[in-house]
């Protein structure tokens, strides 16, 4: 008896055995299914029967897809009793939420149940399974699925503004959503860099404000700018025909109309809607403009006024206000906002944005509709009815589910798809940031800090595709698959039912598909990434190398050639000794799946050594002392784990060689990265020392003699030190006219090496 119990035991204790066999490249993954004997042979002589007319959405898009993969339509039949029928049947009341289905394949019949957006997420997975053989007769497996989603708001959103996407490929990007379920498009229709929905009452909207007279090209910090027209807009009868697109696909689109900052385009077409009056050009380079909307009476007209035509043409429920990033620079000298606040008596002007949105939520509300806005919107006090869509993080997220407020989660950390997903060395310039697939795929929308009644108030999460440096479709699929596919599995299915190794299975068969619609989806699962790791017992440094286990193995060289299936197979950190090059990469069958990764490690008399700060780096850049001495200079792009940082203050650091040392060279490694407030030191002076208190100064360098804006060389003669001592001054306040004019300047290091 106590065996079979604890035999019980152990069964129940199997994570995942039955999900972990379902291996049709199906995406989501079905929260339930019995898997049957027998198949169900699909042909261009199977029919389709359904009677709801709300059904034919449903048959088309099936229909669509067929004619894409293999070249034949289904015929309707009026006989749900027929052989070989895939029958669409109503049928919402038993299930448990309106985007429930059941789907039943049987040797005869394809029995597909639910209610209309229910049929329609059954017609994706039988798209799905069908991809699985791609003969001219599909055999389908015999199996029943009921499936419902865990959350009921799975988004996307895309910024047209900073790039423009004509309207053929904001309907691919619904397709991408359909296919996964998803239900939510945030279509981001208004910045500083370009106003994109036509607005009647105010035609220079589109006609001044969807255009700039240039675009920042290339990395931010290199500042620079090229002089095209650029630009577009869509009509309203273009927005009626993607909103009616994305409802035959059960997606939702929520527009966002930005207030009151990133603003400037609107500001640039009526130059009254600013505190100043001016005129100001549609911004030509990223970033967060001081020129806002002026909260004056005027402005609330102007805005009313859009969102009544917007409203018009959105017919659902949210309509999406922005409210983030919104400097208070000009409100702080204006005149009308002052009197506002005296008259409103305001506290000051952080209570002047709430009133704003507040203002224009009671409009909103009083049309039957509710706003929606970025977490700045909790600051100064919440809109009574409004969503918070939590983007710096999950706390604003947290605090409006503790106010009971209904939340979209899309923390930069896990939903931001304009990061990047694999080493930045080989991947397009992106704004910065890493979220691989397995981050998004672990990424659980409710914190665990909110009690089960608070959590009812996450709605659930989407992800963000902001366009700065994406400047066209194929990046954006880029950038969006197959982290897409990623999150959708995150928000329909149930945490105990995902399975990392079972989605990446999944997710391979999968490639087929996307290779087919020929979509532009990242590798970046297979890259190999590494981390220099030190053993503190004793002077040793080592590589790690990491891959996905579930994608294959590494094989690397040391002797500079690239790796083959023959190299050495990669089981155990590999121990870093005077100057070595590591070349590795990911097999799978026999086959290389991922670029080739190069990594050369300089190990000099500094590595692994010990470092005393008299003020320690911020704890926004502090992967650790030891980047600073693990023998490996930092790759740029700057991958923040790379760096250490210091704002407004000196580094002033000693570093211990544990014993007196010959050396003839100290090189110390510095960023200059001045439009994100990262400059290079004024000076650096370097001191050594054999007992730790009589230092000897051996040199110092000025800022214009860091070799290339990055390196301090110091060459000695022949000295003997143990201790040597780095200051380099930090540059101070940044002055007027550069970005963060007044504040703190930043000081990056990432390196000493001694020789
Ligand atoms: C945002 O990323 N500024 C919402
Ligand atoms: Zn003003």
């Amino acid at each position: 008896m106590k065996h079979l119990l604890l035999f019980f035991f152990a069964i129940c204790l199997l994570p995942n055995l039955a999900q972990s066999k379902f291996e049709w490249p199906v995406i989501p993954l079905p929260n339930q299914y019995q898997l049957k004997s027998g198949s169900f042979l699909l042909s261009s002589k199977t029919q389709v029967f359904f009677t709801s007319r709300k059904l034919e959405n449903s048959y088309d898009n099936l229909n669509v897809y067929l004619k894409q993969q293999l070249g034949f339509n289904l015929s309707r039949s009026n006989d749900s009793t027929q052989a070989n029928c895939v029958v669409l049947q109503l049928r919402s009341a038993s299930l448990q939420s309106a985007e429930a289905y059941t789907l039943n394949i049987t040797a005869n019949k394809i029995l597909i149940q639910g209610d209309t957006s229910g049929i329609f997420y059954g017609i994706q997975t039988l798209k799905q399974l069908i991809n699985a053989d791609t003969k001219s007769q599909i055999q389908l497996p015999c199996l029943s699925i009921q499936d419902q989603p865990r959350f009921t708001w799975r988004g996307m959103h895309l910024d047209v503004c900073r790039h423009f996407f004509p309207t053929s490929f904001i309907k691919r990007y619904i397709d991408f959503l359909a296919m996964y379920k998803m239900n939510t498009f945030h279509w981001h229709l208004t910045e500083d860099q370009g106003w994109r929905i036509e607005i009647k009452k105010y035609p220079n909207l589109t006609k001044v404000g969807a255009f700039r007279k240039g675009s920042m090209v290339g990395k931010y910090s290199d500042s620079k700018f090229d002089t095209l027209n650029y630009g577009g807009y869509y009509t309203q009868e273009e927005v009626k025909e993607i909103v009616a697109y994305a409802q035959a696909r059960q997606i939702t689109v929520v527009p966002e109309i930005e207030m009151p900052g990133h603003s400037q385009a609107a500001i640039s077409a009526y130059p009254w809607l600013s505190c100043s009056g001016k005129a100001q050009d549609v911004a030509k380079g990223w970033g967060v403009f001081e020129d806002v909307f002026c909260s004056k009476d005027s402005t609330y007209h102007f805005l009313t006024d859009v969102l009544d035509e917007v409203m018009a043409l959105f017919p659902g429920k949210y309509i999406h206000i922005g409210g983030d990033e919104c400097p208070k620079t000009r409100w702080k000298t204006c005149t009308q906002c002052q009197a506002l606040i005296q008259r409103e008596h305001l506290k000051d002007e952080h209570a002047l944005q709430s009133y704003f949105i507040t203002r224009i939520e009671k409009y909103v509300n009083a049309k039957g509709k509710q706003i929606i806005g970025w977490d700045e919107i909790l600051e100064g006090g919440l809109a009574p009815n409004a969503a918070v869509m939590s983007w710096r993080g999950e706390d604003g997220g947290i605090a409006a589910a503790k106010q009971n407020h209904k939340v979209v989660m899309s923390p930069g950390s896990h939903c931001y798809f304009d990061h990047y997903q694999a080493s930045p060395g080989d991947e397009p310039l992106a704004i910065g940031g890493f979220t691989p697939l397995e981050k998004v795929y672990a990424y659980n929308p409710i914190p665990k800090s909110l009690n089960a009644q608070e959590a009812q108030y996450i709605m659930g999460a989407q992800a963000n595709v902001w366009t700065e440096y994406i400047l066209n479709e194929k990046h954006v699929e880029y950038m969006s698959m197959p982290r897409m596919a990623a999150l959708a599995e995150v928000l329909w299915t149930n945490v105990e039912n995902k399975n990392e190794a079972n989605f990446l299975k999944r997710l391979q068969k999968h490639f087929a598909l996307l290779d087919k619609m020929q979509v532009n989806y990242a590798k970046g699962i297979y890259q190999v990434n590494y981390k220099v790791r030190n053993d503190v017992k004793g002077n040793d440094v080592y590589l790690e190398l990491l891959a996905n286990p579930y994608l294959g193995e590494i094989r690397f060289t040391r002797d500079g050639s690239d790796p083959r299936m023959e190299s050495e197979k990669y089981t155990a950190p590999i121990a870093l000794t005077g100057n070595i090059q590591i070349k590795a990469a990911l097999f799978q069958d026999g086959k290389i799946k991922s670029r080739i990764l190069v990594r050369n490690f300089d190990n000099n008399k500094a590595t692994n050594k010990n470092l005393i700060f008299t003020k320690e780096p911020s704890k926004y850049y502090n992967a650790g002392h030891f980047v600073m001495v693990n023998g490996e200079s930092a790759s740029l792009p700057r991958m923040n784990d790379q760096w250490l940082g210091w704002s407004g203050d000196d580094m002033e650091v000693v570093l211990d060689l544990k014993q007196v040392e010959q050396m003839q060279q100290i090189e110390i490694g510095f960023l200059k990265e001045e439009l994100n407030w990262i400059y290079l030191p004024r000076e650096v002076q370097v001191f050594v020392s054999q007992d730790g208190k009589l230092y000897t100064p051996v040199g110092h360098l000025a800022s214009a003699e860091i070799v290339d804006e990055r390196h301090a060389i110091f060459k000695l003669a022949p000295t003997k030190a143990r201790y040597i001592k780095v200051l380099a001054k930090n540059k101070g306040k940044i002055v007027a006219g550069m970005p963060g004019a007044g504040e703190d300047a930043w000081l990056f290091c990432d390196e000493i090496k001694v020789k």
